[in-house]
């Protein structure tokens, strides 16, 4: 254990790990656009975390975040963040296409990451950035924030005592109707855009967790996938689409996704002895409807109201947090392991729609 706190800064800063509650993770936020502000309350709403900067290439908007949270700096480019001595973590809020990129520069500056889903265009690119993080020292995660939440928990715990069983059969949905939206980097190629990379891969990442419980592990990759889907001619990404994955425990999952039809936000499990529906999976304390878990058991029905006593991003940066500090082998919430299989079934069902991105070649 390190003596004072300016020591265990510098080692905190280095990448090093410390176990000390009592020492705020100090964030700096990269970009400013739809999801930073909501993090950045997460962060003044977490035990363990201070927002310290914020960074967006327009400075006044910056400026803007910075002061409605209480960030003492800000900063007009994400370089200047980057130098900055007094950040030890960085939230990477920008477009799919940037995110490897600012991973690889914010690792080398000795900041740990946490960077938003899908942390990578490709497996490939992943497992660069994962590389980049290991050499560097810092702990890197993938921002799969609903993972943090209880009622994952508690479907883990249901799981693994065999509530329902084994289960056989999944589907997960979420979608929201955009209506056009060609600004959005979503309906961008060269951005890594598309249904599937914005909100399919949280079915991905859920199937992959439940098929991992039912074999004893914390996630399972499917030894088959294939997907369908409708390309935007305009857009040249997937508009909407349905993946199926399935594993080597007998589980098949369909997983729904679209970003200009309205889905419910929705992930059911059928086992040999029951079933359980997560009511909101993707975006529990969000959207103003509580979590629900419905398990059916053996014919009897009951739901589970399961609210979290913080935001769901206030969640993350604690689990975020305990893993810098604890340097334990696997992160609780999102292994990189788990991020690296995740975008391999993203990279599967992407053949099987013929969407490449341009930085794929043709
Ligand atoms: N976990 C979740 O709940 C959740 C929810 C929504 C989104 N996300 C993820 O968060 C990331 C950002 O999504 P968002 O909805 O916040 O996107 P957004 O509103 O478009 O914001 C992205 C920000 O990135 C910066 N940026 C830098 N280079 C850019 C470029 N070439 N084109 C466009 N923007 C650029 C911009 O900020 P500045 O101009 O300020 O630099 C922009 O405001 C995505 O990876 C998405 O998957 C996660």
């Amino acid at each position: 254990m390190l003596g004072d706190c300016t020591d265990q800064r510098a080692y905190l800063h280095r990448g090093g790990r410390v176990m000390d509650d009592e020492v705020p993770l100090r964030w700096g936020v990269l970009g400013v656009g739809y999801i930073a502000p909501q993090f950045a309350r997460g962060v003044s709403l977490s035990r363990s975390g201070t927002l310290a900067g914020v960074a967006s290439r327009n400075a006044g908007r910056a400026a803007e975040l910075a002061r409605a949270h209480g960030a003492p700096k800000h900063f007009g480019s994400y370089l200047e963040l980057l130098d900055d001595d007094e950040i030890d973590a960085v939230y990477i809020a920008l477009p799919n296409h940037l995110h490897v990129e600012w991973t690889e520069r914010s690792a080398l500056a000795g900041k740990h990451v946490l960077c938003e889903k899908p942390i990578a265009l490709n497996a490939a690119e992943a497992a660069h950035a994962a590389a980049v993080a290991r050499e560097s020292g810092v702990t890197l995660m993938e921002g799969f924030m609903y993972r943090a939440h209880p009622q994952i928990t508690e479907m883990t715990r249901l799981l693994s005592k065999g509530e329902i069983g084994n289960v056989r059969v999944m589907e997960c949905s979420f979608g929201g109707n955009m209506r056009g939206g060609d600004k959005n980097y979503r309906m961008q190629r060269e951005a890594g855009g598309g249904a599937l990379m914005d909100l399919g891969c949280y079915g991905v990442s859920l199937s992959r967790l439940v098929a991992g419980i039912g074999s004893g592990a914390s996630f399972a990759d499917p030894i088959n996938v294939t997907g369908i889907a409708r390309i935007g001619q305009t857009s040249g990404v997937d508009e909407w689409g349905v993946g199926l994955l399935e594993f080597e425990s007998g589980l098949i999952s369909t997983v729904t996704c679209g970003n200009q039809v309205d889905i419910a936000s929705v992930a059911r499990l059928w086992g040999t002895e029951g079933s359980i529906t997560l009511r909101n999976p993707w975006q529990p304390e969000i959207d103003g409807r509580a979590p629900e878990l419905v398990i059916e058991h053996r014919g009897a029905m009951e739901s589970r109201i399961l609210p979290a006593d913080r935001p769901i991003y206030a969640l993350e940066v604690d689990a975020f947090a305990e893993y810098v500090r604890t340097g334990v082998t696997r992160a609780p919430v999102m292994d990189l392991e788990d991020s690296l299989g995740n975008m391999r079934v993203l990279d599967d069902w992407r053949r099987a729609i013929g969407l490449r991105f341009p930085t794929e070649g043709t």
